[in-house]
């Protein structure tokens, strides 16, 4: 429903006078104060708070040449709207849109006489705003910067990983905003292969920030199209960030054709944790699905031939005499699969290429249909159908973003030919055509191009290396994942890994966005199974493992280790075979970045729930609450949680499987160990 509202503040067309609008939440939780005076400037109170002081709007352009920060004002056009929809999958059935929106256009006072709008909407959990630029006499515009500021009110607690246009894959910093150094940072980090660190004032969103009295603010943005991903540039003096989008080959940040609009940037607030995490704001400020139909696009679970190269049995490419994806292993993996009732077997390296993928910045190492000899594509497929699980594509461009566009129709119709309805992108490596970044304009079209030529052939996609999400999910409902941040492969990583703390901040951070294809599951904590010297280990316990599958949401999730390691702990591996990947509903119980997260959520059309808790890496005394069941009914709960000396280091694989009878009215007590979690499974007795 939409409807218009007066604004209540007071505003002059007078040039020369200050031109001052206020718009409030539907609540009056949050007021936002635009300013048209010396410059556009906006400013956001949390129930009463100042959150963001007075932060400039607007442009500079490289074509026209000029700097759009003078205005005057045009008109001024406000609604209400407030309407539920549905999404096609995810971690609730409904989601409410109901915000107040401002539009103002405005002419620019140098003799080009830019016109465009800002338009504000303003919910009762943040803020999105973003700028559009109708049809006008300056058809075509180069966007040299975006002068868009965010000016903090105090120097929070920050959790931020450096700016960089080509990776994501960085540990979190804790700091205070005056603290941060992301070159420092970004040096300590020697297994990201391909970075491009801005400098040591810059950040990626999502950020968390949170004040010294208790406020969460997440600075984002919403529905990123043909426009680059922005960075954040801190001004230390002022705690102010500078919107920094990421330039393309030439330097130019984008090239706008009329009519035209920016992403939404997006601040969310609240003084819950709990509260901030629930938010849908960025998705409700993304555009309903034009897909005609829907019900091709599935959740599903997937084990994968992947870990195996990751952790040395294996190899992607066939000449090291020990290549992974031949017949034999991969039907392994669809008995396995098919045994445990798994929807998908993921293979890496059954394509030709592998030999000379990385590094050398080759345009054409791979194309997409043509398997090594040792792989038999036709009867696997076949094998595979048999056994009811489909195998799952993976397509590594090695970065060369160009010639997978050659090969797309073809590459897709391929797996269409052969049964395959989901695949993996990557993007390892420097993008070709040279030049451009994994963040830059051409690669955020390059990346819905794919999802919008899959979504032709009923297509889903997880993509990695790709850019962290801005809630397209909702327009491009196949496009169900993406890595875009430091997954589960990190345990595997030398230097810094990933420490028991990374999975409590990444809900605050980077799965702000969209979900991501964290790849959980590992059951085997030493990682010099197959290679003795190997030093690298899984900072968390097994029942961690397991919380994950809850703690991350993502419709696709990996059963990420090998089958010889879960047929060690069948009865753990009971609780990935029944937690869900659809949900009709999500409750966050507890929340603090950093330290701890337990999460519930309610299967899809089921009466049944499944709970995790995770920590960092101190132990934690869970006082669980089971009054989100259904009161009058009973359930059987299956609780996975940590052994009495389990501990990430030294004995991350003793858990404990309890079963209970629950009722809404029970309250227990349950022990984390340190880098521990509890998961549980939750079933109502019919
Ligand atoms: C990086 C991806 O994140 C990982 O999952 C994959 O196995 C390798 N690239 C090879 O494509
Ligand atoms: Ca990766």
């Amino acid at each position: 429903m939409r409807y218009l509202f007066i604004i209540s503040a007071l505003f002059s067309f007078q040039s020369g006078i200050a031109q001052n609008y206020t718009v409030y939440s539907p609540a009056r939780k949050i007021a936002v104060s635009i300013s048209n005076n010396q410059v556009l400037s906006y400013q956001i109170n949390y129930k009463g708070k100042v959150v963001i002081k007075p932060s400039q709007l607007g442009f500079k352009l490289n074509k026209p040449n000029v700097i759009l920060s003078h205005f005057d004002v045009v008109t001024v056009d406000s609604l209400v709207y407030n309407e539920a929809w549905t999404p096609v999958w995810g971690e609730v059935n409904k989601i409410n849109n109901h915000y107040k929106e401002i539009t103002i256009t405005l002419a620019d006072k140098s003799p080009h006489a830019i016109t465009f709008k800002v338009v504000f909407r303003v919910y009762d959990e943040g803020v999105g705003f973003r700028y559009e630029f109708p049809g006008q006499v300056n058809k075509y515009l180069i966007v040299g910067d975006e002068l868009t500021q965010f000016s903090l009110a105090g120097d929070h607690k920050t959790f931020w990983i450096p700016g960089d246009y080509d990776t994501n894959e960085y540990l979190y910093n804790t700091t205070r905003l005056s603290e941060i150094d992301a070159v420092t940072a970004a040096n300590k980090e020697p297994d990201i292969a391909v970075k491009s660190v801005i400098g040591p004032d810059a950040i990626q969103t999502p950020v968390l920030l949170k004040t010294a009295d208790g406020l969460y603010i997440s600075l984002h943005e919403a529905a990123l199209s043909n426009y680059p991903a922005m960075h954040l540039n801190l001004d230390k003096p002022t705690l102010t960030f500078q919107a920094h989008l990421v330039p393309d080959a030439v330097g130019n940040k984008a090239y706008l054709e009329n009519p035209a609009r920016t992403p939404w940037r997006t601040i969310i607030i609240s003084d819950k944790a709990t509260e901030l995490l629930a938010s849908k704001m960025i998705l409700n400020l993304n555009e309903p699905t034009r897909f005609a139909t829907t019900e091709w696009i599935k959740p599903q679970k997937f084990v994968g031939m992947w870990w195996e190269m990751h952790i040395g049995k294996a190899t992607w490419e066939l000449a090291s005499g020990k290549h992974g994806a031949n017949t034999a292993n991969v039907k392994r993996y669809i008995d396995f699969a098919s045994k445990h009732g798994f929807d998908g077997v993921l293979v890496e390296g059954w394509n030709v290429g592998w030999e000379d993928w990385f590094g050398n910045w080759k345009e054409d190492v791979f194309d997409f249909i043509t398997p090594y000899p040792d792989y038999d594509l036709k009867g696997l497929t076949k094998y595979a159908k048999q056994k009811g699980v489909q195998i799952i594509m993976h397509h590594e461009t090695s970065g060369s973003a160009f010639n997978y566009e050659r090969w797309l129709d073809k590459a897709f119709q391929f797996m269409n030919d052969n049964n395959m309805n989901t695949v993996k992108t990557g993007y390892v490596g420097k993008i070709i055509p040279r030049g451009e970044h994994h963040d830059s304009q051409w690669m955020i079209n390059h990346y819905q191009r794919v999802a919008e030529k899959a979504a032709e052939h009923k297509i889903m996609v997880a993509s990695h290396e790709s850019v962290r999400p801005t809630g397209l999910h909702r327009t491009y409902p196949n496009w169900m994942a993406s890595e875009a941040a430091r997954g589960s492969e990190f345990n595997n990583a030398p230097a810094l890994g990933i420490t028991p703390e990374h999975t409590t901040i990444l809900p605050f951070t980077r799965l702000m966005g969209g979900p991501m294809d964290f790849t959980p599951g590992l059951f085997r904590f030493k990682l010099n199974q197959f290679e003795p010297t190997r030093t690298t280990e899984v900072r968390t316990t097994l029942a961690k493992q397991l919380a994950l599958y809850v703690t991350i949401y993502s419709p696709l999730q990996m059963v990420a280790d090998l089958p010889e390691n879960y047929e060690k702990h069948t009865d753990a591996l009971q609780f990935i075979v029944d937690v869900p990947v659809d949900w009709d509903d999500t409750k966050i119980l507890e929340a603090e970045p950093g330290d701890y997260l337990t999460v519930a959520r309610k299967a899809k059309n089921k009466n049944d729930w499944c709970l995790g808790a995770i920590t960092d890496e101190n132990s934690r005394v869970l006082n669980l609450n089971f009054d989100f069941l259904d009161a009058g009914k009973k359930y059987h709960a299956s609780i996975y949680r940590d052994g009495e000396q389990a501990h990430w280091k030294t004995n991350p694989e003793a858990y404990v499987i309890e079963k209970k009878l629950v009722t809404k009215k029970t309250k227990i007590k349950i022990n984390l160990a340190p880098g521990g979690g509890c998961a549980i499974s939750i079933r109502e007795v019919k």
